[in-house]
């Protein structure tokens, strides 16, 4: 399956790819991608846990590994049929080993290293959040550096100096909740279905933006971390009482209250990440913004992300990822993959998972 994204990219074929099979499973979903040459995508598969946690509204950890273990072989031998290849094909393993949930990570990275094991190929280690920021330049043959990298997900809300997909340099991050996080509170709070970011993206669309004047944390002028649990618990207040004592007012609410409620809280978030991005970009002077990660999906921070980027002086380029590559994928890993095996970057068979990775 080949990506209509990158066919522009296939151009001149090279007489031998670098096949990378990537594997992802540091969340809820299970994945297994054929990447050549970094940005040819042979075959994506992903099997999506969102039905099994979302009677929870969140994600519940012993479910997702359970998950995970059913899903892992099936995955990716469709990965690898889909892509008509076969093992002696596959050049190198690259599996997402940090950051993310351990018991998830720990399905993908033994079956990485069993194939690794079995096929005598190599392993290599990917970090998820670099993977998603490879979301967002898969395509892009012109990238103009330095870059700032905005990588908005359930778990991680971070800002990086880009300057090569190897080494990008953490300038900022969450020291409470995540972006996608609070969205996903949110939408519990306000009982919008999970996940809560298309479930408030879509619910904030009648809404509006300016009906409540929800905090927006900046944590000092200089400051490029972010802060997302005020926003929450101010949310929490408005439905709740400032005590929490009052009746939950959301069952009673009309559907252009909730609506209004979520415009204002997706604006105060949007406004958030837009203007520590803008401090980021005159920080180190970058010519291009990078934008990845699920919240990336969402339609308000891309359009006000892409008016910062036209209005900046001078301007600059914004690429963000595919939308179908915004949330977890194996893409973005067996890409990453396909840089790290260029540079000759083997994890070998101790390689663990690890629920933190900056
Ligand atoms: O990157 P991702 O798939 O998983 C992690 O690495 O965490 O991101 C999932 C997050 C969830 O919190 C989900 O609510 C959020 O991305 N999300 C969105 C949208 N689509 C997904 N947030 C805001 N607007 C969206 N359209
Ligand atoms: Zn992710």
């Amino acid at each position: 399956m080949t990506d209509p994204v990158c066919l522009a990219n296939i151009g001149f074929m090279k007489s031998k790819s670098i096949n990378i099979l990537g594997i992802e499973t540091s969340c809820d979903e299970t994945a297994a991608a054929v990447v050549a040459d970094g940005n040819i995508i042979k075959s994506s598969i992903i099997a999506s846990q969102t039905k099994l946690h979302e009677k929870y509204g969140g994600i519940v950890p012993e479910i997702a590994s359970r998950a995970h273990i059913e899903k892992i072989y099936p995955v990716i031998a469709e990965a690898i049929e889909r892509a008509e290849v076969g093992e002696d094909d596959i050049d190198a393993i690259a599996v997402a080993n940090q950051p993310g949930l351990t018991v998830a990570l720990v399905i993908g990275v033994t079956a990485a290293k069993t194939l690794s094991l079995m096929w005598e190929k190599p392993l290599i280690a990917i970090n998820h959040l670099h993977a998603h920021l490879q979301s967002a330049v898969l395509c892009e043959k012109d990238l103009e550096l330095p870059a700032v990298a905005l990588i908005v997900s359930g778990g991680h809300t971070s800002l990086y100096d880009y300057r090569s997909p190897l080494e990008p340099k953490l300038l900022g991050s969450t020291i409470d909740d995540a972006a996608g996080e609070a969205f996903d509170k949110v939408a519990n709070i306000l009982r919008l279905p999970y996940p809560g970011g298309p479930s408030i993206e879509e619910a904030a669309e009648k809404g509006n933006p300016e009906a409540i004047e929800f905090p927006r944390s900046m944590l000092g002028a200089d400051s490029l971390d972010f802060s997302f649990s005020g926003i929450k618990t101010a949310v929490l207040y408005y439905c709740r009482g400032q005590d929490m004592k009052g009746e939950d007012k959301v069952d009673s609410m009309s559907e252009q209250e909730i609506a209004d409620i979520a415009a204002s809280f997706q604006a105060a978030v949007v406004d958030v990440l837009i203007k520590k991005t803008e401090r980021a970009v005159e920080r180190i002077g970058a010519k291009t913004v990078l934008l990845g990660g699920g919240v990336a999906a969402n339609n308000q921070l891309r359009n006000r992300l892409q008016t910062m980027c036209e209005t900046a002086v001078p301007a600059k380029k914004l690429l963000v990822a595919p939308k179908q590559y915004c949330t977890d994928n194996a893409v973005m890993v067996a890409s990453l993959g396909y840089h790290k095996f260029k540079a000759k970057l083997f994890a070998d068979l101790t390689l663990e998972p690890k629920a933190c990775g900056l």
